[in-house]
């Protein structure tokens, strides 16, 4: 077991019965919180999701039980509402359930969701922050989020919903911000959202930087222009799970010289 030294002082007790919604960051184990790594040493049974890797499903005490709750090897992943009433049936059944998401539980990871279902089922449940992989993926890329010289605000926003149609996202009024656009889940989306941006007056050489796997042994990172994003990642081999950033901030990579052989 990792021995927190002085930090245990800060860590609450894992009190049997509850449900603790914890974030597992963008993928490299070394980025876990201290409260994270609490939770896997202490957990009865974790319910993990596929973009929780096995370094950190590794470090979970070696006798709790491990559920898995993702998509895996293209079967359709289990149903959210079967997900959450498994959450309280282990906690009703008086276990310490750590359920471990990939980045940051309440950022597009139906954290939210789960915490609503247990709240409304009368199950206590404590939230555990963790590096979001939409902020933590272009730091690991050398991309800063904000700086003075380039934009006073940065938007997080999923590439996952409807692109077209009466539920479509209103792709225009985001560029409109001006602000860089990070998107979580845009690969799939990618041709249609390049039409998007490129319809809502976007110029061709905007910069685009896709993200994918940061943190990982396993990082890609890929700088193109609006134009020439959908040849350019199909070259590339970039596939989900990727972060997709575009605007002013990411010729801020090459300044800082990465790229030029640094990942
Ligand atoms: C369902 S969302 C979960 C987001 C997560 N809760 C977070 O805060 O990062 C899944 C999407 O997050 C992004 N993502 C998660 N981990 C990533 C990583 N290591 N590298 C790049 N993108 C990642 C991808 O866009 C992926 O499709």
């Amino acid at each position: 077991m990792i021995d927190l030294g002085p930090l245990t002082r800060h860590l609450p007790e894992f009190v049997p019965g509850s449900v603790w919604l914890v974030g597992a960051g963008p993928g490299d184990p070394g980025l876990l919180t201290a409260r994270a790594i609490h939770a896997l040493a202490t957990a009865d049974v974790l319910v993990y999701d596929a973009l929780v890797g096995p370094d950190i499903v590794a470090l979970v005490r070696p006798d709790a039980e491990r559920e898995f709750a993702g998509k895996r090897g293209g079967k359709p992943s289990a149903k959210q509402r079967d997900i959450t009433e498994r959450l309280i049936e282990l906690a009703r059944q008086g276990k310490r359930v750590l359920r471990l998401k990939g980045g940051d539980p309440f950022v597009f990871g139906r954290g939210g969701e789960e915490a609503l279902a247990l709240h409304q089922a009368g199950v206590p449940f404590h939230v555990v922050p963790g590096i979001t992989a939409g902020l933590g993926g272009l730091a690991a890329a050398g991309i800063p989020a904000t700086t003075r010289d380039t934009n006073q605000a940065i938007v997080l926003m999923t590439g996952h919903y409807a692109v077209e149609g009466p539920e479509a996202t209103d792709w225009a009024a985001f560029v409109r911000t001006g602000a860089p656009l990070v998107l979580y889940m845009a690969m799939s989306n990618l041709p249609a959202i390049v039409a998007a941006f490129t319809a809502a007056g976007l110029p061709p050489d905007t910069p685009m930087g896709f993200v994918t796997r940061a943190t990982t042994p396993d990082q890609k990172v890929l700088v193109t222009t609006l134009a020439g994003a959908i040849e350019d990642t199909a070259l590339a081999g970039i596939e989900a799970p990727t972060i997709t950033v575009v605007g002013s901030i990411v010729p801020l990579r090459a300044a800082l010289g990465y790229g030029d052989g640094r990942p």
